[in-house]
């Protein structure tokens, strides 16, 4: 609701090409004066296809096929000695490649790494095609096998220390952010983030194997190094080297391995469990030994803060069950469609099917005033109770017992119906009762709820954000992105191409749609592919210092409000994600303003908006490398929780006119034909807009072989962070869909950086911005839709969403010719 959203009057919806205000030129006194009064544009958005351009990327030719349809010169066609996709019958000239990056790239480069030039990426020029690695003689598909990557090329060289031999052109500053070397896959000890979607854990059993382990016997005795020793002992403190050194106690003794193992394997097998529950009832010593267990956990100054509340009786339980349900539908309600739909699928709780239920409640007054611990930190008592929780867990576990956690609970509502006293906080409701079996991975990875995070991305060393796992050296967050992304998968490819074929229709019938199914088959590397749902649109916002130039008639602050407006699910993007059932979600990675906490947005401010770029760079490289990071973690997280696609989406008053000076750089097109009219102004403000974008790149001479040092001489905030996403989509190999001409701007940035992070990427849609036809001509992409949208948010890609999920689900649905006994020509 508008009147809820903190001042937002209108959408941007209204930024059409209406009259609009004078720009506040004159607003501050600018460095640079753009002249006005210049010509309108002479590019216009064209009303065609993106088809009628030719596509900077050459896409490779397709090999002469068998008769009936025409081949369309895709680069993924050549996986496929048939072509697959048949243009429609009136269009004149087969569109251009659908531009996906495939299979593994040609060898590029033989230089080797160590002399390249301390940039960032060399772009390959041409796109899709580089990366076919079919080889084989007709078009068989020589690829590696599913589950195998060998090694690719780095496509992002970080800067060496000094490089004598550097073109000067093109060489950079190296940045702290960017560490000089970087292992390779293969060098990393735990090379799980690298290949899977969101990589497995790594071995269950984490613990260090000691070199020699104390013998059982020993065990009460241990040898004086059963355990791995600091490689050097720490510097005595000054003044203490007169001391006589203490005498060597032998550290505690470890448990034996048997020991160590069970300790191991009840926390690997312990689960949540809400299926399968038996009806036999638990003995009392077996429950005596659980609670005796979760006695034992610690607390805060051994305040020892809960109490447990055994109930059995199935009146109380069905009381309880009513509760539950209530909450249970109300969080049902609040799910986006999509989400709505899965959790429909989803048991959460058994409360009548389990004979023992357990109330675990914190009482805060334990201990009196001066519990220890307690006076800074409140929270640490039901903190002190929730790992008594865990105790009871695992020594259910280690009993065969199953334990199911319920959290639909109105604390309070909960309170009351079993009379507890009023000053106690409930912890847990848990489900007790003897189970069929314990399954191997949480009931919510199985069914496709959520993902594992791997270790790897939760271990910092010394500081946040410096990853490393013990024994590692810190990785830096952008290269291991980087070292993950991989073109699709060959076998996979040729799979889809085997199926469409077989699928009840004619070959190609389905044109841009079966590229896209085949693309997404060889980004998942399964055919069929998953069907990419539920999705998430992130909307990145940020601000723009070339705001002060007079590039568009509306105020800053209206960023900010439309935040707002996102949050309360006011604007058009809330609209179009409710239609196709996906989630919003809206990151500050540089609003100008403060924004107050809000469910649904991820605070990641790197700076309070860029500086202007008429008068220096809009942002340091260091900050333009954290907002790719910003980009990187959210792409993680939507992922690790569930989302089987991305949407790009983003806000910020100004940004077409960064998104133009990005365009300009990576197309090497004039800013006159990529500088579009953004919410609709007037020829006066295009003038001078064109203008402050030729005064930057004139400023700047941003190098496109240095896209970070580009994204910081010119960028947005919000453009860096769409870059992290897109790298961060590709490397978790899931489809990310781009929306508009600043997705556009970023999608050729992150080409830049990864040439194959394209292989992830669907073009939604073809904003009215001249620059996102350039953007997509350059990236080789075709938009699926071409509707004169301009209004970013994530719309375009919100509409395109459905179409992309099509794709998939058609793989899967449609019946094959032999299945369904029809006829093939
Ligand atoms: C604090 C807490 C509350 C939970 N609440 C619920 C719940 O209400 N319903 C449910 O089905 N699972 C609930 N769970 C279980 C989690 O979904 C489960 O722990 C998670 O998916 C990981 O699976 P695992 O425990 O089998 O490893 C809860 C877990 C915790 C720790």
């Amino acid at each position: 609701m508008p009147g809820q959203t903190g001042g937002v009057v209108r959408s941007l919806a209204d930024r059409g090409p209406a009259p609009v205000p004078a720009p506040a030129a004159a607003a501050q006194p600018a460095p640079f004066q753009a002249p006005v009064a210049v010509p309108a544009p002479a590019m216009e958005p064209q009303p065609v296809a993106v088809s009628a351009a030719t596509p900077e990327p050459v896409a490779a030719p397709v090999p002469a096929q068998a008769p009936a349809p025409a081949p369309v010169p895709v680069a993924v066609v050549p996986v496929e000695p048939v072509a697959v996709v048949e243009p429609p019958a009136e269009q004149a000239a087969p569109p251009p490649a659908a531009a996906v990056p495939v299979a593994e790239p040609a060898p590029v480069a033989e230089a080797p790494v160590a002399e390249a030039p301390p940039i960032a990426v060399q772009p390959q020029p041409v796109a899709v095609a580089e990366y076919l690695d079919v080889t084989g003689p007709g078009g068989e598909l020589p690829g590696p096998q599913l589950g195998h990557i060998p090694p690719q090329p780095q496509p992002w060289t970080p800067a060496p220390a000094p490089v004598p031999e550097a073109e000067p052109a093109v060489a950079r500053p190296a940045t702290q952010a960017v560490p000089p070397a970087e292992p390779t896959p293969e060098d990393h000890a735990a090379p799980a983030a690298a290949e899977a979607a969101v990589p497995p854990e790594p071995e269950p059993v984490a613990v260090p194997q000691p070199a020699q382990e104390p013998a059982p016997a020993e065990a009460a005795a241990p040898a004086p190094e059963p355990q791995p020793q600091p490689a050097q002992e720490p510097e005595p403190a000054p003044g203490a080297e007169a001391q006589e050194p203490a005498p060597e106690a032998p550290p505690a003794a470890p448990f034996d391995d048997d020991a160590r193992e069970a300790v191991h394997r009840v926390m690997r097998e312990r689960r949540d469990i809400r299926n399968g529950f038996r009806p036999d009832p638990v003995p009392h010593e077996v429950l005596l030994r659980v609670l005796e267990a979760a006695h034992t956990a610690p607390s805060v100054g051994h305040s020892q803060p809960w109490d447990f509340v055994v109930i059995r009786s199935e009146d109380t339980r069905r009381r309880m069950h009513e509760l539950a349900g209530r909450q249970r539908e109300a969080y049902a309600q609040s799910l986006p469609k999509a989400r709505a739909k899965q959790f429909k699928e989803l048991k959460v709780e058994a409360i009548l099917d389990t004979p023992v239920n357990i109330v675990v409640t914190a009482d805060p007054t334990r201990g009196g005033r001066h519990t220890l611990g307690r006076h800074t930190q409140p929270q640490m008592a039901p903190y002190s109770s929730a790992l008594a929780v865990e105790n009871l867990w695992l020594a259910a576990r280690a009993e065969g017992l199953g334990v199911g956690w319920v959290s639909f609970f109105d604390e309070r509502e909960l309170c009351r119906e079993l009379e507890l006293p009023e000053h106690l906080d409930i912890v847990a409701y848990l489900c007790v009762g003897y189970v069929d079996e314990f399954p191997a991975e949480p009931e919510l990875v199985e069914s496709g709820w959520s993902q594992r995070r791997p270790l790897s991305w939760v271990v910092h060393e010394e500081s946040y954000g410096r990853r490393a796992l013990p024994g590692e050296d810190p990785h830096d967050l952008l290269l291991e992105t980087l070292d993950a992304i991989r073109p699709l998968d060959a076998k996979a490819l040729g799979e889809a191409w085997e199926r469409q074929k077989r699928m009840t229709k004619p070959a190609g019938s389905l044109g841009m749609l079966e590229i896209i199914s085949a693309q997404l088959c060889g980004l998942s590397r399964k055919c069929p592919p998953p069907v990419p749902e539920p999705a998430a649109v992130a909307i990145f916002a940020g601000d723009h210092g070339v705001h002060g130039q007079g590039v568009t008639p509306w105020p800053q602050e209206v960023t900010g409000q439309m935040v707002a407006n996102f949050l309360a699910g006011g604007a058009v993007c809330n609209a179009f994600a409710a239609q196709v059932g996906a989630e919003v979600c809206v990151v500050d990675v540089g609003v100008a303003a403060d924004l107050p906490a809000a469910p649904g947005l991820l605070p990641r401010k790197v700076r309070a908006g860029t500086a202007d770029f008429t008068a220096g760079p809009a942002m340091t490289r260091e900050e333009a490398l954290k907002a790719i990071e910003a980009g990187i973690e959210t792409a993680r997280d939507l992922v690790a929780a569930g989302n089987k696609a991305l949407l790009t989406g983003e806000m910020g008053i100004a940004n077409t006119t960064a998104s133009a000076a990005l365009i300009s750089v990576f197309t090497d097109t004039d800013p006159l034909d990529v500088t579009g009219r953004g919410t609709g102004i007037n020829d006066e403000t295009h003038a001078r807009k064109v203008e402050v974008v030729r005064h930057a790149l004139e400023l700047h001479r941003p190098d496109p072989a240095d896209p970070v040092g580009v994204l910081a001489a010119v960028g947005g905030l919000e453009h860096a962070a769409l870059v992290g996403f897109i790298l961060g989509g590709a490397s978790l190999r899931t489809p990310v869909i781009l929306d508009g001409v600043s997705a556009g701007a970023a999608a050729l940035v992150a080409r830049a950086i990864a040439p194959e992070a394209l292989a992830a990427c669907v073009a939604g849609h073809r904003s009215a911005e001249p620059g996102h036809t350039a953007a997509l001509t350059k990236l080789g992409l075709r938009p699926l839709i071409d509707l004169d949208l301009r209004l970013g948010e994530g719309t375009g890609a919100l509409l395109a969403l459905p179409l992309v999920q099509s794709a998939a689900r058609a793989m899967h649905e449609v019946a094959t010719f032999d299945a369904a006994g029809v006829t093939e020509k």
